[in-house]
């Protein structure tokens, strides 16, 4: 790219991806650092797409954001997988909220009650409907509920397919690690940089450790399971997540620890809560054990808008659990707020504001688009580009 870019992304993970795509598709020029794209907590994560089971006491403004995100993703979904030509893995079947043991059920059932008395979609199911709704679960399993809104993609797939999106627009990738903003030259420079937003920007950002299992079921067949397991199993929380090519992926702890080191206790709570939940797993291939770090804030929720005192600087960071489903609504806002400079409503909850003890109007230079949109032939792009 020969002119200054109009964007730089820092941090190539579906976050900062499906925001240079979204920006590129509105004519700016844009790059995208990191060095390796689609290497961070997205290659680890199981990518449910899930406002409702995940939708925890007292955190109401992040509850409505999941929402909101989620009732983007079908027709992001199939934009992205018409644009990279692609599969996603994305998977509408929904989710089955369970418990093991008479213990476990309650402890389900008092979050699934507050998340009814929001009004989101829950319902609870008879022992019998849940088994007729997934016969591998194991008889044993007391109970549990469905959330029919609660999906799935895979989330190294959707990096790809955003790469390509992003790269097909007109983004730039850059390989190489940005230490210091100052050594980033754009208009507009969008930290979307995971745990690595802490020392970028000093945002309260910090890493919280997720060990995740990857099975795979005998003879490349697709797996038994066709919804998402939420499981409460013996006191230990699990989620199950089966695609089609035959993986189950079962994550996942949740610790204050900077380390990916896998280890064998978290793999036997995780295996174990597993094959209590669905015992044919005991049959699958442990084809992966890995970990990655979460972003998280001291909210829970993300880091999104403009940084007060730094002219030009925009965070999308901090999505801790909810990278994946937050994807489009923050590439969304993030987008036309570098298009306009004006915040959306919907971003007040998460401005940087909040943590930086500093007002900002959430307001951003307005970057205007010097290159026509990717839809126009080659011979105009070409001209007009300098
Ligand atoms: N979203 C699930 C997790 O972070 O483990």
């Amino acid at each position: 790219m020969l002119t200054r870019p109009d964007v730089a992304v820092v941090g190539a993970g579906p976050v900062g991806l499906a925001i240079a795509w979204r920006c590129a598709a509105r004519g700016l020029r844009v790059v995208v650092h990191d060095p390796a794209p689609g290497s961070g907590a997205s290659h680890v994560a199981a990518g449910m797409l899930s406002p409702v089971a995940e939708a925890y006491f007292g955190e109401h403004e992040l509850t409505g954001l999941l929402a909101e995100s989620a009732a983007r993703w079908p027709g992001f979904a199939a934009e992205l997988a018409e644009a990279a030509g692609t599969d996603l893995g994305y998977r509408t079947e929904g989710t089955l909220v369970v418990g093991l043991t008479g213990d476990d059920l309650a402890e389900a059932g008092r979050l699934w009650s507050y998340q009814q008395g929001l009004g989101l979609p829950i319902t609870p199911l008879r022992p019998s409907q849940l088994r007729e709704r997934e016969p591998a679960l194991a008889p044993r399993v007391r109970g549990g509920a469905v959330a029919p809104g609660d999906h799935q993609v895979d989330p190294r797939r959707l990096v790809a397919a955003l790469r390509t999106a992003a790269e097909q627009a007109g983004a730039v990738l850059v390989p190489g690690a940005v230490a210091r903003l100052a050594d980033v030259d754009a208009r507009v420079t969008v930290v979307a940089a995971g745990c690595g937003a802490a020392a970028l920007t000093g945002l309260p950002v910090r890493p919280v450790k997720g060990q995740v299992l990857r099975l795979r079921a005998p003879g490349g067949a697709a797996p038994e399971l066709r919804y998402v397991i939420r499981g409460y199993a013996d006191g230990e929380s699990v989620y199950l997540v089966p695609r089609t090519d035959g993986e189950v992926v079962v994550g996942a702890t949740v610790e204050e620890r900077a380390d990916t080191e896998v280890t064998a206790g978290a793999v036997l709570r995780l295996l174990r809560a597993a094959v209590d939940l669905v015992p044919d797993l005991a049959e699958y291939e442990l084809a992966e054990a890995s970990a990655g770090l979460r972003p998280g804030t001291p909210d829970n929720a993300p880091i999104l808008g403009a940084l007060p005192g730094r002219p030009g600087v925009l965070a999308a960071t901090g999505h801790h659990r909810h990278g994946v489903v937050l994807t489009p609504v923050t590439a969304d806002l993030i987008t036309e707020l570098v298009v306009t400079g004006v915040a959306d409503p919907l971003l007040a909850p998460f401005t940087p504001a909040r943590f930086t003890g500093r007002d900002g109007d959430g307001r951003a230079p307005a970057v205007e688009a010097r290159r026509p949109r990717p839809d126009r032939s080659a011979s105009e792009e070409e001209r007009t580009w300098s």
